[in-house]
């Protein structure tokens, strides 16, 4: 559940709310900011001498809580920095925002007013999204949650008219990361294949995007052999979801295909992971997650220019009699055999029958994500998704759509020397490449399945999910990668 968004012209004096939270780059913390004008003028209480005891200089994520100010309008009021305005970025703001939210989670306020830091367009939305995603909580299974607090209902945004979109565009965007991260923390026995991809035909219909599944029958029949291998082991059997967003005006001039990997549930297969390893592998239809997020966004928003296929290749990686094991041959949709070397990478075979369609479907650009390899975490650690792309022209695109979102990526080589780890003696190539490089060679056997040029991968293993809180972000899914995707699809259709 997300908060409401909405813009608010009255000045501070005059709100109503249980709590207002006012933003400031630590430049503009000086006794003439308009909001310290207002508290001293209406309580007395020197709120710069205060903030100096207790070392509050609106670092960037740094807050200060105000209680009980009598005679000013709020009961609450929480100072939040942004660090310097020359330091601040997207992601930054968002972190601030985010960390506000919770902390004004702390005070028990239902209602927010907001005083922004300025009227600059894309400060005001990460402000609108950081707060509306840090107030964020999955309660779905807690007993006593609908007592209990549920945190911020309704944000009022102190500003101008001219913000009424940007407003809105935040409010569309917190939502799709929320749905998201919902999905994620789904638990499996709840979120399977065929009920994700419910949830998908929800979203669809919401927004008017075709949708199309291929049940298990269907796949078999198409011959998606490697997705349907990864289900083989489960009760719960794979499923292909396929939604399409076209332009209500028909008029498009490049088309997208998004493609996640959706396994409900990695158990490992025959090569099964150990206790620690397993837990939270709820998490590793992430990928497909983002995709069906960005397909609530993008159904949303309605960009120009753009065709948009959204694929989630769905399966739950299970053990039974039935899985499949090391040693076992298949031929995938893309008409190539894969000797299974190790039945716990599974994620690149659904992805893979995945991407064949994708590029079937006439895609002129295709962008992967997926929870893939452990080997990703290592190398760029908790927070950062590693991304491979052989197409220059594409990483431009999505450096701008990344330097909108402020998520955190970094480019990792699709290394062609590495290409032979995945040689099989037995089948066109093995789905495992060694103990080296196991980020790099799993992006690899991914650019096997794929001939145009402007392919992307994201290894999103390491900040789809949080095991444990970290920064602003409470444990579980998080969204990530919703914002790239609908921000490139932005970027696209804008282009020509
Ligand atoms: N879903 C895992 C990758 C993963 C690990 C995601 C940790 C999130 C957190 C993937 O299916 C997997 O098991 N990969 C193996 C590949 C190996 C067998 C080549 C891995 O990373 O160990
Ligand atoms: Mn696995
Ligand atoms: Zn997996």
């Amino acid at each position: 559940m997300t908060a409401t968004l909405q813009l608010k012209t009255a000045p501070v004096t005059e709100i109503t709310t249980d709590i207002l939270i006012s933003f400031f780059y630590s430049e503009q913390f000086t006794a003439e900011h308009d909001v310290l004008t207002q508290i001293k003028q209406l309580t007395t209480l020197d709120v710069t001498e205060l903030a100096k005891d207790e070392k509050f200089e609106a670092k960037a994520g740094q807050t200060l809580l105000l209680r009980g100010l009598a005679g000013f309008p709020t009961q609450r009021v929480l100072l939040v920095g942004l660090g310097a305005s020359d330091d601040a970025t997207v992601a930054t703001t968002l972190d601030a925002a985010a960390q506000a939210a919770r902390e004004a989670r702390g005070t028990k306020a239902t209602t927010a007013s907001i005083a922004l830091p300025s009227d600059d367009a894309a400060v005001v939305e990460a402000i609108a999204t950081g707060l509306n995603l840090g107030a964020y909580q999955y309660t779905t299974y807690m007993t006593s949650k609908e007592d209990s607090y549920k945190g911020i209902k309704s944000i009022d945004l102190l500003t101008t008219e001219a913000l009424k979109d940007t407003l809105s565009r935040a409010q569309i965007l917190s939502e799709a990361v929320a749905l998201t991260r919902d999905v994620v923390n789904m638990p499996p026995q709840d979120l399977y294949p065929e009920s994700f991809a419910q949830e998908a035909i929800k979203v669809a219909e919401a927004h008017g995007l075709e949708h199309t599944i291929f049940d298990d029958h269907t796949l078999e029949e198409k011959g998606f052999n490697l997705l349907m291998a990864v289900g083989k082991g489960s009760d719960k059997k794979p499923r292909l979801i396929h939604l399409t967003y076209t332009p209500d005006n028909g008029e498009f001039h490049h088309t997208i295909a998004f493609v996640g990997k959706g396994v409900t549930f990695d158990t490992g297969g025959n090569n099964i992971k150990t206790g620690s390893y397993m837990y939270h592998m709820h998490s590793d239809m992430a990928g497909g997650g983002a995709v069906l997020g960005a397909a609530k966004a993008i159904g949303a928003l309605k960009p120009a220019g753009v065709k948009i296929h959204f694929l989630i290749a769905a399966a739950e990686n299970s053990v039974s009699g039935n899985a499949m094991r090391p040693n076992d041959i298949y031929r995938g949709y893309g008409d190539k055999t894969v000797e299974i070397g190790n039945t716990d990478a599974e994620g690149r075979l659904c992805l893979a029958d995945a991407l064949a369609y994708a590029e079937e479907l006439g895609s002129e650009t295709i962008i992967d994500l997926a929870t893939l390899t452990g080997a990703c975490v290592v190398a760029l650690g908790d927070y950062t998704s590693g991304m491979f792309t052989d197409s220059d022209e594409l990483y431009a695109d999505l450096q701008a759509s990344i330097a909108q979102s402020g998520e955190d990526f970094w480019r990792l080589p699709l290394h062609k020397k590495l290409d032979k780890q995945l040689d099989s003696q037995v089948a066109d190539m093995k789905n495992i490449g060694g103990s080296s490089g196991g980020a790099i060679t799993a992006a690899l056997f991914l650019k096997r399945w794929v001939t145009i040029p402007r392919w992307a991968h994201f290894d999103i293993a390491a900040p789809a999910y949080f095991d444990s809180p970290k920064g602003t972000m409470a444990a579980g899914g998080t969204g990530f990668g919703v914002t790239t995707l609908v921000n490139l699809a932005e970027t696209i259709g804008k282009q020509k």
